[in-house]
């Protein structure tokens, strides 16, 4: 079974590495896909968040990584996916995620969306949360993988000097 792990991934953190791992012990091939999320700013492009993503699936043989525009189920169609994948971490992402489920289910009802847990480790853990310890000059070690937290560091160094007179 080919399985779709869609996210905004911007960027990559250790909850979605967890989430893509156990993917790819259940299925036989995981496609992680980046999509532009209307409700948020993006700090990376999606072809610097495909990079990031890329590199920290290399050890995962049955995983790719890719992107696409518009709607998440056509695009599951496209590649002939039965399962659209959702990590959830907390209670609190319950009411979004089951809307989303739904509305996918209605759009196409023969994909099948499937939640994972997080590990209790990353239940705190989220993409804005990393961003704004990094650019408050927190420590996100071990919460990212390292290259994930070099390139927050290089991006964030590159706005504030962009952002200077
Ligand atoms: O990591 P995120 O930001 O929670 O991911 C949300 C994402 C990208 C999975 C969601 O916004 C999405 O599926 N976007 C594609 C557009 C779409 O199909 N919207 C209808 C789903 S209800």
């Amino acid at each position: 079974m080919r399985a779709v792990y869609p996210g905004s991934f911007d960027p990559v953190t250790n909850g979605h590495v967890d989430i893509i791992e156990r993917a790819a012990r259940v299925f036989d091939e995981v496609i992680v896909a980046v999509a532009p999320n209307r409700g948020k700013e993006p700090l990376f492009c999606i072809q610097e968040r495909m990079e990031m993503l890329s590199e920290v699936c290399a050890h995962l043989k049955n995983v790719s990584v890719d992107s696409f525009e518009g709607l998440l189920v056509s695009y599951a169609e496209r590649r002939q996916a039965g399962v659209i994948v959702r990590g959830l971490r907390a209670v609190s992402d319950f009411p979004y995620e089951f809307e989303m489920a739904l509305m996918n289910r209605r759009l196409n009802p023969s994909i099948e969306t499937v939640f994972l847990m997080t590990g209790a480790e990353n239940a705190y853990l989220s993409s804005s949360v990393v961003k704004e310890v990094t650019a408050l000059g927190g420590s996100i070690d071990g919460l990212a993988p390292d290259l994930v937290v070099e390139r927050l560091r290089l991006k964030l160094q590159e706005e504030v000097r962009e952002s200077e007179p």
